[in-house]
C-alpha cells in the first residue's frame, strides 16, 4: 500500500490517502504542541515511538473485543488505519487527579478516583476543546445517544484493560484521551492514537513522569522518557 495524496496534517501527525478508498496511512511526526498549539517544540524519536506503541496497545485491545482503525504497521513512522470519520469529541478517562481535572476542581496532582472519571470534550480547537455532557453533544449533534453510549462502554473497558497492561510493567495509567471514528457503514472504532502524548504515565513506585507532562511543564528528560516508558512496555509483552 503506498502513500497517495496528503489528506489532513494535524499537530502530531499527517494522513495519507491509498488506493483503496476504505484505508488510510498515517504518519507520525517528531512535532509537539501544547495549550492548544501555544506552545511548540519537537520530541526526537516520538514520532516512531507513538506509532510503535499506539499499534501495540490497539492490537491487544483488539484482542480483547475492542473495534479499532488499525490494520498494520508499514514502518517505524507509518501505519495503515481505517479510514472513519471522526466523532469530534475527546474522550478522556481519569483514575488519579491530575492536569485540568486538579486545576478546574482545585484538587491536589495525586488524589486517587474511588472509581475511574468519564469525561468528553468537544474536539474543536477554536472554541479550546470545551468541556462537555451527553446532553450538550447530543443537542450538538455530535453523537447519537446510543453512540454516546458505547463510547462510554468502550472508554471504560479500555481504561481497565489499559490499566492492567500499564501496571504489569511498573507504570501508572493516570489518565488518557481517546477518540472514536465511524466507519463507512457507522460502526464505531477506536481511531487516533494510544501514546505518552494522549496519557498520563508515571512510575508506579516513584510516581516518575513519563509523558508529554515533561514536555509541558519544561521537566527535561522529554526524550528519555519516551524512550524508558516504551522499552518498560516493550519487555512486559
Ligand atoms: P487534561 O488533564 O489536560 O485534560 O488531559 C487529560 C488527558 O488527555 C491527559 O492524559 C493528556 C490527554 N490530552 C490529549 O491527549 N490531548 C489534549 O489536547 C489534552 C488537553 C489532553
Amino acid at each position: 500500500m503506498e502513500k497517495q495524496e496528503l489528506l489532513y496534517e494535524g499537530k502530531a501527525k499527517k494522513v495519507y490517502a491509498t488506493q483503496d478508498p476504505e484505508l488510510l496511512i498515517v504518519s507520525y511526526k517528531d512535532d509537539a504542541t501544547a495549550f492548544n498549539g501555544l506552545k511548540k517544540g519537537t520530541i526526537a524519536g516520538k514520532g516512531a515511538i507513538n506509532n510503535r506503541m499506539s499499534n501495540l496497545l490497539m492490537a491487544r485491545l483488539e484482542k480483547e473485543g475492542i473495534p479499532t482503525h488499525f490494520v498494520e504497521e508499514l514502518n517505524d513512522r507509518e501505519t495503515l488505519v481505517k479510514r472513519v470519520s471522526i466523532v469530534p469529541l475527546e474522550v478522556i478517562v481519569r483514575n488519579i487527579a491530575a492536569g485540568s481535572f486538579s486545576k478546574r476542581y482545585g484538587v491536589e496532582e495525586g488524589a486517587v478516583f474511588d472509581r475511574p472519571t468519564f469525561e468528553l470534550s468537544y474536539k474543536n480547537d477554536g472554541l479550546g476543546d470545551p468541556l462537555l455532557n451527553d446532553d450538550h453533544a447530543a443537542a450538538l449533534g455530535l453523537a447519537s445517544r446510543e453512540e454516546l453510549a458505547l463510547i462510554r462502554n468502550y472508554a471504560l473497558t479500555i481504561n481497565g484493560l489499559l490499566k492492567k497492561i500499564w501496571a504489569d510493567c511498573g507504570v501508572t495509567l493516570v489518565d488518557f484521551k481517546l477518540e472514536f471514528g465511524r466507519l463507512g457503514d457507522g460502526t464505531i472504532v477506536l481511531a487516533d492514537e494510544i501514546s505518552p502524548d494522549t496519557c498520563r504515565l508515571w512510575d508506579a513506585a516513584t510516581h516518575e513522569k513519563l509523558d508529554k507532562d515533561r514536555f509541558r511543564r519544561d521537566l527535561g528528560g522529554v526524550e528519555e522518557a519516551y524512550v524508558r516508558v516504551m522499552e518498560r512496555l516493550t519487555n512486559s509483552l
